[in-house]
């Protein structure tokens, strides 16, 4: 549960999507593709151009959003973002947590999964804009034990809303994942771009990266084929490990303990503090 694959379209794009089961249990992957019409172009593509029988390419998969061990669990859903829940929900239904699913959407229409979710009764709260305003979050964060998980996915102002509300109750341990790109996070004031080069342990090649460019756009132009999507830090998909040396962290999807351990960066806007890094590639 919560795991997503970088899906490599046709055209070059890379794109995330969360993997879901019915079930929870290990089968084919599924995935839900929202037709974005203002969107950066991979979802039409997915809908437009990808039919029965297309191969795509992917990689991972990857999990940035794991389900611990819990006995209460509170899953907060916007739109689109219920489906790395889904497996969740079967996951503490198999653990025999105590849960409850909040779903909010524009409206019923634009919900997907609806139908799976009614077998869970009561437990799940399908919350359509149009008929019930916004989630009442405050109620559905006062009503869930100290010590409870919660699980949020969905727009930006959904998690900053339920991020701020859990930041005034330390007992509740929050999880989320977005699915649209966060605002990328600008270089400290007293950080600037200096030269440094990459050496590539796997295949023993070293490339210089000047001041001004990208790690990963350094690499591209020296044509070594690394995987990238957003380009600004935030989707994880560019995520590299390092050897040696020392990154300097400008994305804003690693924790603080993995920005400590330093051995793993994101190569599309993290860069070098020091002259040298040796990276797995
Ligand atoms: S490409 Fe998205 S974090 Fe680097």
């Amino acid at each position: 549960p919560g795991a997503h694959v970088d899906l490599l379209l046709p055209s070059g794009l890379v794109r995330q999507y969360s993997l879901h089961h019915a079930d929870g249990r290990p089968g084919p992957w599924r995935i839900a593709v929202l037709r974005e019409p203002d969107g950066r172009g991979g979802s039409a593509e997915l809908h437009d151009r990808v039919a029965v029988g297309t191969r795509l390419r992917a990689a991972g998969p990857r999990n940035r959003f794991p389900l611990l061990p819990g006995q209460d669990l509170l899953f907060l859903a916007g739109g689109i973002g219920i489906t790395p829940l889904l497996p969740m929900l079967a996951a503490a239904e198999r653990r025999g947590s105590r849960w409850r699913l909040a779903y909010a959407g524009r409206s019923r229409a634009s919900m997907a999964f609806l139908p799976e979710l009614a077998r869970y009764g009561d437990r799940v709260t399908v919350a359509p804009r149009d008929e019930c305003g916004r989630l009442d979050l405050d109620a559905l964060l006062a009503g869930t034990p100290a010590g409870a998980l919660v699980y949020c996915c969905g727009p930006e102002p959904l998690l900053q809303a339920v991020r701020a509300r859990c930041e005034a109750l330390p007992g509740l341990a929050l999880h989320t994942e977005r699915f649209t790109a966060a605002a990328p996070v600008p270089p400290a004031a007293d950080t600037a771009d200096t030269d440094f080069e990459a050496v590539l342990r796997r295949s023993g090649r070293t490339v210089p990266v000047p001041a001004g460019t990208s790690l990963l756009r350094a690499l591209r132009g020296a044509g070594v084929a690394v995987l990238a999507s957003c380009e600004e830090g935030t989707c994880g998909t560019c995520e590299t490990t390092v050897l040696e040396g020392v990154p300097e962290h400008r994305d804003s999807l690693l924790t603080p303990e993995e920005r400590a351990a330093g051995d793993l960066m994101l190569i599309c806007v993290s860069r070098c503090l020091g002259s040298r890094l040796v990276l797995d590639l």
